[in-house]
């Protein structure tokens, strides 16, 4: 179990990332904050408490809850957090209701795959391109320094894409997106993924830059379908896959 360890980063003079790594599947939340503003964006937050009292320790403003996707490790703190602070907006893409979500949020983003629309969080003005694949609906945030890319995109590979709502094809499609988006921003920007996962190298970072992670992700590289789909770790014989596949059997009858 992680203890919420924070990483404070500052990738560009108007933005300050908080990362902590928080609860048994080690996920990593992120607050964006706006410098000037003191607004926020809380990405994927595992716990309500532990988040309201960074907000509280830093004097924030107005906070808003951005979701990559709704399997519950990324949303677990939602509902917590709610409580605590009761007019934050929260905000998913409504295809997620595909696979089950049913909030709480506020707000649902309906753009079509493969494109971005902006949300304003104080000063900043982020991205938030639909990169399904891992889920019908999932979300990643550019801008100001960062791309938060939670389970679409990790620093060594990418998301699986055997779960419920998964799809192998729109997988490939999302990386192939991403890779035009991040081959145009600068090199120096960094990668903040949802989990942890040691590279090829064996090290085991929680954010690279873009340049390294080009060079070095075996999903992003341009490459055709075929050979994307032949990627180890696209699929797993485990029991989150059998469930997977009970959900979809369970959904054909009805
Ligand atoms: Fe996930």
């Amino acid at each position: 179990m992680s203890h919420g360890k924070i990483i404070e980063l500052t990738p560009s003079s108007e933005l300050t990332v908080l990362q902590a790594q928080l609860g048994g599947w080690d996920n990593l939340n992120h607050l964006l904050i706006c410098n000037s503003t003191k607004n926020a964006l809380l990405i994927d937050p595992f716990s309500g408490d532990f988040w309201s009292e960074i907000v509280k320790e830093r004097d924030l403003n107005s906070i808003t809850i951005g979701l990559t996707h709704s399997h519950w490790d990324h949303t677990k703190g939602v509902e917590e957090f709610l409580k605590i602070n009761p007019n934050t907006e929260i905000y998913v893409h409504k295809l997620e209701y595909e696979r089950g979500w049913k909030g709480p949020d506020t707000h649902h983003w309906t753009h079509p795959p493969h494109t971005f629309v902006n949300l304003n969080i104080g000063n900043l003005i982020f991205e938030i391109h639909c990169t399904p694949g891992h889920t019908p609906g999932h979300i990643t945030f550019i801008g100001h320094g960062v791309v938060v890319s939670g389970d679409c995109l990790f620093l060594g590979r990418c998301g699986r894409t055997d779960l419920y709502g998964g799809d192998m094809y729109s997988m490939w499609e999302s990386q192939m997106h991403l890779h035009i988006q991040l081959k145009n921003l600068p090199k120096d920007w960094i990668v903040l993924p949802g989990h942890q996962y040691s590279m090829s190298d064996g090290n085991n970072p929680t954010f690279i830059t873009i340049d390294f992670l080009l060079e070095n992700n075996p999903a992003i590289k341009k490459q055709s379908f075929e050979e994307f789909s032949k990627l180890e770790f696209l699929e797993f014989d485990d029991s989150l896959a059998e469930k997977a596949k009970r959900e979809r059997a369970r959904k054909e009858e009805i």
